[in-house]
């Protein structure tokens, strides 16, 4: 188990680039399998998830190599239809290559997916949209076994816009004899990028980042090359690090389009920004001032994933503030950590109040999940002295150099 070490209380100065996203990287590692020519994605940030990825690619016969943030893909020999139990847990977008498998194989075999603990996490609603394009699936109660004898098209709906359910659907429909309309479709940019990189295969793709998506392939997909998306999440972490210590922040290779909710909160707290096409400068005295309420909903609302990273930033910030959050009712483990530094805050059924303390103290706490685990490191960074943070290699799952950005930075953090 990793330990972060923090000295806090000191400002951040300097220029970050960000990566390519954890959430756009994964999907399109998924799309890799539904053709059997090579595929080469540029920008794959060197975190855990994508190894476990490109691990699933190759226990499913794939060749996979990696070269930097060069991630090249040959499914031509990827004839495997099961995900060994291991690697299902280890993420929850194991269960992405589901709609790959069936669209490829008509069967798949997985067990429950894993990843971050935020609540309930079922995929009822994947399977529920499937069935309807004629997939049946079955369970002994471990074993997840899906088929896909009687394939057909047409219109499948989703009762909320799940990422998941909204991904695999599309990577299946590439499967279909028809084309299948997708409604009630999530509309996040990782969906929009999935779209666009299965059009790039050789996909007819209407509608990505819409609520209703139409996918046809008349033909096999051949192999593409693609550059992922920035990692808007990465972005708005070291943004509401800055805010919350204080500094001079420019944030690089990003698109501030992605997450405007997140952009105005910050201004309303105090920070001052500015922001071009592809970079976003804040700047902060670390005096914050509360935002009053901010509810957590699908996209283009203010990010779940960005919740519990704002919620840190706002714990010196004078005032009330109060983060709901109606994608993942429960997602809040991390607000008992944060009380540790001194924080004044709490959980109100799905939502925590936060009322801002003058100052934070250095304290001994741990990472419960990988967005939880962010807040957790802002509060240690923004409080005066040294704190360590137990359980930190799940910060490793979606944040690809850390401790050298912060180092970079002015920050003093390093793993024990
Ligand atoms: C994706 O998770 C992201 N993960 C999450 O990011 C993100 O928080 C989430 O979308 C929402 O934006 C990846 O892309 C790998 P959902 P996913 O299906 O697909 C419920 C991070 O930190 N639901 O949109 O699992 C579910 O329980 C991670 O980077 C069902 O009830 O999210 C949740 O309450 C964490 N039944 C809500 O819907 C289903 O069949 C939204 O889940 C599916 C979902």
């Amino acid at each position: 188990m990793k330990t972060l070490v923090v000295r806090g209380g000191r400002p951040l100065c300097g220029t970050v680039f960000i990566h390519g996203a954890k959430n756009g990287v994964l999907p399109l590692l998924a799309a890799t399998l539904l053709s059997n020519e090579p595929c080469t994605l540029d920008g794959c940030p060197e975190i855990t998830d994508a190894a476990c990825a490109a691990e699933i690619l190759s226990c499913l016969g794939c060749r996979v190599g990696r070269c930097g943030e060069r991630i090249c893909v040959n499914a031509a020999d990827g004839t495997g239809v099961r995900i060994p139990r291991e690697l299902s847990g280890k993420m929850r977008a194991s269960v992405t290559f589901l709609g790959a498998m069936l669209a490829r194989h008509g069967r798949a075999e997985l067990f429950a997916p894993g990843g971050c603990v935020l609540g309930e996490r079922p995929i009822d609603w994947h399977i529920r949209a499937l069935e309807a394009l004629g997939v049946t699936a079955e369970t002994d109660g471990q074993l997840l076994r899906f088929a896909w004898k009687r394939r057909r098209g047409g219109e499948t709906e989703l009762p909320f816009p799940s990422v998941g359910a909204t991904e695999n659907l599309m990577l299946a429909a590439t499967g279909a004899p028809e084309p299948v309309v997708i409604r009630g479709a999530a509309r996040e940019p990782e969906i929009a990028e999935l779209g666009c990189f299965l059009r790039d295969m050789g996909a007819e793709i209407e509608g990505e980042g819409s609520d209703a998506i139409t996918v046809f392939c008349s033909k096999p997909l051949h192999g593409a090359n693609r550059r992922v998306l920035p990692d808007r999440i990465e972005t708005a972490t070291y943004l509401a690090m800055t805010a919350a210590c204080g500094g001079d922040l420019s944030v690089r290779h990003t698109d501030p389009s992605l997450l405007l909710p997140v952009l105005e909160a910050l201004e309303r707290a105090g920070c001052t920004l500015r922001c071009l096409d592809d970079s976003i400068r804040l700047v902060s005295d670390g005096r914050l001032r509360g935002v009053g309420s901010i509810r957590a909903e699908v996209y283009p609302g203010f990010p779940t994933d960005a919740q519990a990273i704002v919620t840190a930033a706002l714990l010196r910030a004078e005032g009330l503030s109060e983060m709901e959050d109606a994608v993942f009712p429960h997602r809040f483990r991390h607000v008992s950590e944060l009380r540790k530094f001194g924080a004044d805050v709490r959980t109100v059924g799905s939502r925590a109040v936060i009322r801002g303390v003058a100052r934070l103290n250095p304290a001994n706490a741990e990472v419960t999940d990988l967005r939880g685990g962010a807040g957790v490191l802002i509060a240690a960074l923004a409080a005066k002295g040294e704190s360590r943070i137990a359980n930190a290699e799940l910060l490793l799952r979606g944040y690809a150099a850390l401790d050298t950005y912060l180092q970079k930075l002015g920050a003093e953090v390093f793993f024990a």
